[in-house]
């Protein structure tokens, strides 16, 4: 028998790609995964193209394999992911060591192309094929993983956002059908997951097939995830406030095993500016629906994404943000300054000036982080319960995360990988709380 070869994968960008990059390691049959570069036979960059630095990531690391490549000829070095459907041929022509180019709708044909690059052949596919890619990406039985899982249940958006590639580096918005969805959590389960985060770019937009053949919603989908044994967490992101339906709101308050986060981005506390973005939502409708969210669940943590120095944002539309994050008390919140993208309706617009964008961007970032704290620390006194992941950095801690998502410590050599426990909060760091058990 030969030595299986070796596959050296790096990650980009959001959660999907981290849910892709398990799939395909899994799909290259022939290869075992490694997190030595220098040892690979091929080298996979799942990468994102969300904004210019993220792009151009991709670039410099290619640049760092060159030798790798010059010294081991047979190196295969392929780019994946949202660059990759972006930039496309483009990507060999900047860099011509490249032996493979795979766009997110493609992942199933790797194999295939993958064997093409073994005969010197260069591969690219950048197609929106009409097959289910996810039918065709089988899971490599059984291996048993650690207690949280990603699941990708929708792909694709629809809603273009006046700055945004992934519509065009997605394709259009499609939903896994929910009996497929289901068996992917059994399996999960089985090989030892307690916890499960339902992906999509539009995640809460969900209208896969139900078992009946009817349109399901997202709720329809967690309260049957809900009835699977073992599993004992849901959450799911990424959400559009326009999509969240009366029923999701209210499974927030009834299902228990739906975890009290939630990730709604608003992107601007400004109407002329949400308008100007495309989000067909204002402030005062992105405020009343987290009421409602709220009413249903009381202890919810809210989360949001937020862009500044949009173009032609003023002081007084940054302003309005400020006052909507006031309003809102983020437990997590994730600031960026605008990156203007090609092909995308706003980087046609005049931006504004690079140091004010600057300016505002560490402004909303001290508010963001003293939320982030005060909402942290009012966690000390409280019992949480935490999902326990993995040891921690000193000697018989365990860390885990709160129903919340706050990352929790606790220094008891009796807790174990996968565990649930009731845990006292008795302090909060700068990222961290930590606890003993209750
Ligand atoms: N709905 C998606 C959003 C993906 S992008 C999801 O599944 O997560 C994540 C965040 O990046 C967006 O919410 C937005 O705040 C930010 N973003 C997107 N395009 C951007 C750009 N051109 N410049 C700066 N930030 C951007
Ligand atoms: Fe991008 Fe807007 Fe779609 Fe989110 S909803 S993926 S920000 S276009
Ligand atoms: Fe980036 Fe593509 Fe995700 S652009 S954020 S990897 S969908």
């Amino acid at each position: 028998m030969t030595a299986p070869k070796k596959l050296f994968i790096k990650t980009y960008g959001c959660q999907m790609n981290v849910y892709d990059s398990e799939r395909m390691a899994e799909a290259l049959a022939g290869y075992e995964q490694t997190n030595a570069p220098e040892e690979a036979d091929m080298i996979l960059l799942n990468t994102c193209h969300i904004r210019e630095k993220a792009a151009e990531k991709v670039y410099s690391e290619l640049g760092r394999y060159k030798g790798l490549k010059a010294d081991k000829p047979d190196l295969k070095i392929g780019v994946a992911g949202c660059v990759a459907q972006a930039e496309g041929a483009e990507i060999m022509r900047r860099q011509p060591m490249v032996d493979l180019v795979v766009g997110p709708q493609s992942y199933h044909r790797l194999p295939e192309m993958e064997a093409r690059t073994q005969t010197g052949e260069k591969a690219l596919d950048t197609d929106f094929p009409e097959e289910d890619k996810f039918e065709r990406l089988k899971s490599r039985p059984k291996a048993s993983r650690g207690p949280t899982a990603f699941l990708t249940v929708q792909e694709g958006c629809d809603k273009f956002c006046a700055f945004c590639v992934v519509p065009y580096t997605r394709g259009a918005e499609v939903s896994r059908p929910a009996a497929r969805i289901l068996d992917e959590a059994r399996d999960l389960v089985e090989r030892g997951v307690r916890e499960i985060t339902l992906l999509g770019q539009n995640v809460n937009a969900y209208h896969g097939a139900g078992p009946d053949g009817s349109d399901y919603t997202l709720a329809r989908l967690i309260w049957d995830l809900d009835k699977v044994d073992g599993l004992e967490r849901i959450r799911f992101t990424t959400s559009h406030p326009n999509d969240m339906t009366d029923d999701l709101i209210e499974a927030h308050g009834t299902c228990s095993k739906l975890m009290p986060y939630l990730h709604l981005p608003v992107q601007s506390g400004s109407d002329r500016i949400l308008k100007r973005m495309n989000r067909s939502h204002t402030a005062e409708s992105y405020l009343r629906l987290i009421e409602r969210i709220r009413a249903a669940r009381p202890d919810i943590l809210m989360s949001g994404d937020f862009i500044v120095g949009f173009p032609e944002e003023t002081e007084a539309d940054f302003q309005a943000t400020l006052d909507l994050v006031e309003a809102v008390q983020y437990g997590y919140a994730y600031s960026f300054k605008y990156s203007s993208r090609p092909g995308t309706p706003a980087a046609e617009r005049a931006e504004v000036d690079a140091a004010e964008a600057d300016d505002r961007l560490q402004r909303l970032q001290a508010l963001i982080t003293r939320q982030q704290r005060s909402i942290q620390e009012s966690m000390v006194g409280r019992t949480v319960n935490v999902l326990f992941e993995k040891p921690g950095r000193l000697e018989g801690q365990m860390v885990g995360k709160s129903e919340y998502l706050h990352a929790v410590h606790v220094a008891d050599p009796t807790l174990k990988t996968g565990e649930i426990a009731p845990i006292r909060i008795v302090s909060s760091g700068a990222n961290s709380l930590a606890g003993t058990r209750a």
